[in-house]
């Protein structure tokens, strides 16, 4: 579905979208039409019950006295209390009205409300995986969904960077909602190879190459499937003059997590393809830096693997020796994430010695546990950086939760044969943070770190507004506001 910025001109072919706020307070088109029809739309919506809370609706089909050929009227709330994150709420609800009626352009009067993230808003509600599907129930209809302002030009100017996000979300949406099967390692490399074409650039790192390199715990979980691994890393570079890499992003990019020969059970297995929704994000939110061209430096370095059992994959209890010289102890095969962003995050360090590091991982089952499926787990060891990507989820409405990290959970990954060990010697109380406390063993401490544990979030099971159900894309609209303010020149 594409947005387009008009001016207002209705006419009786048009599928008209209209706003009303809280106590029938109607919208300029609203009260126009109302007009028109001697003020039987305001009688008809208190009759209704309509209430003008952001999520209300009420269709009008049909009706012959309507100057338009069909009419819905969408809540928006309290007057004159319409933000940033209230628009793309409109947004969304307003483009899923008409999604699947048959209409193919509709058209939403927003008058004076902040036209461009309502576009935004529709734009990634309107986003469906249907690459595989040959036969529809109830496909999308809707081809354009016009928003019309008086200022349709400088809307659709502000448009242009919301149009970048949407863009990088739908990126790591498809890849999330991919099989396995679709999506191996190296066809994950050959995708973000193809997003060269924003000026990203793009190096896949093959088997050979991560061993004499010496990334040996990304390649034990690697070596049970017949897909071999890949490490891929992207760059955008906005500030060529500038040496420095302001912010590496390091993804989990596990493309299938059986659990290894310490297996998972059947039961929800399927779900396991959202494995790589941290290297998705990290991949979607360089292409947003790209795509609205960012004034900074910033990398992706993502561990792309599949963890399957066979005979010659990883055991539990065999030893590696990590890229940064830890030895670890594999216990749990299933606990193959800390392994592979290990090295990343030791790779990523070396190589861009950025100040801020962050990660992206579904990394435990535990995370879901304690905080559902709307908020990350945010784990840092630095608190301003924490509180500033606190702040850039509060004002991109994508959810972090404040984790603890501090050395009480070191000793609980302590090992009697190597160095450390991969899962918890204390069972599973606190899984998400022992995890972490894995995780910052690779962590050199001049780096400004945050792990954002998107187990929870990243794949969804229910439709919501602005995320239809499956791939969410999760951390794209979170970073990339996280570096807008934070980072750009
Ligand atoms: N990929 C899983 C975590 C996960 C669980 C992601 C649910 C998405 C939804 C991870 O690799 C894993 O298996 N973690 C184990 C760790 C355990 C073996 C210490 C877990 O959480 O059970
Ligand atoms: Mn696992
Ligand atoms: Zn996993």
């Amino acid at each position: 579905m594409d947005i387009l910025f008009r001016k207002n001109e209705i006419s009786g072919d048009t599928a008209l979208i209209v706003g009303v706020y809280e106590d029938l307070a109607l919208s300029k088109t609203a009260k126009k039409i109302d007009e028109q029809v001697n003020g039987s739309l305001a009688k008809a919506l208190k009759i209704a019950g309509f209430s003008g809370k952001i999520g209300d609706l009420y269709d009008f089909i049909a009706l012959d006295s309507l100057p338009v050929k069909r009419l819905v009227c969408v809540g928006l709330g309290k007057k004159n209390a319409v933000d940033e994150l209230a628009a793309q709420q409109i947004g969304a609800r307003a483009a899923n009205a008409l999604l699947t009626s048959g209409e193919t352009t509709v058209a939403f009067a927003v008058d004076d409300l902040p036209a461009a993230p309502i576009g935004f808003g529709a734009k990634i509600a309107s986003y469906r995986f249907t690459k595989h599907k040959t036969v529809f129930k109830k496909p999308v209809t809707v081809k354009e969904f016009h928003i019309m302002t008086d200022k349709a030009q400088i809307a659709q100017s502000r448009y242009e960077p919301y149009f970048a996000v949407a863009k990088g979300i739908h990126t790591a949406r498809d890849l999330v909602n991919e099989p396995a099967n679709a999506v191996t390692p190296a066809a994950f490399a050959k995708r973000a190879e193809e997003l060269q074409k924003y000026g990203l650039m793009t190096e896949i790192y093959t088997p050979d190459q991560l061993r004499a390199k010496g990334l040996n715990m990304m390649l034990g979980v690697a070596q049970g499937s017949v897909n071999p691994p890949r490490l891929v890393v992207v760059q955008w570079r906005g500030c060529p003059n500038d040496k420095n890499t302001h912010v590496v992003l390091v993804g989990k990019g596990v493309t299938f997590d059986s659990g290894g020969i310490s297996l998972k059970p059947a039961k929800g297995m399927e779900d396991m393809k959202e494995d790589l929704a941290g290297a998705a994000t990290a991949l979607g939110t360089l292409q947003t830096l790209a795509m609205r061209k960012a004034k900074v430096n910033a990398a992706a370095v993502m561990a792309m693997v599949e963890n399957l059992p066979s005979g010659t994959a990883q055991r539990p209890g065999d030893i590696v020796k990590s890229l940064s010289g830890i030895t670890v102890e594999v216990v749990n095969t299933d606990a193959e994430g800390r392994l592979i962003l290990g090295d990343a995050l030791w790779y990523a360090q070396e190589r861009f010695k950025a100040p801020v590091v962050i990660d992206l991982a579904t990394l435990t089952g535990a995370i879901v546990v304690a905080l559902g499926t709307r908020y990350a787990g945010l784990f840092t060891n630095s608190d301003e950086l924490g509180a500033r990507l606190e702040k850039a989820a509060a004002d991109s409405g994508e959810k972090v939760w404040r984790m603890p990290m501090d050395d009480e959970f070191d000793e609980q990954i302590e090992s009697d044969i190597a160095d450390i060990r991969n899962t918890s010697n204390a069972g599973r109380a606190g899984g998400s943070i022992t995890a972490a406390a894995f995780l910052k063993r690779f962590v050199m401490p001049e780096t400004k770190w945050a792990h954002l544990d998107i187990a929870g979030v990243a794949l969804q099971e229910k439709n919501a507004p602005l995320t239809p159900k499956g791939g969410s894309g999760y951390g794209v609209r979170l970073l990339n506001r996280y570096i807008q303010d934070n980072l750009e020149k």
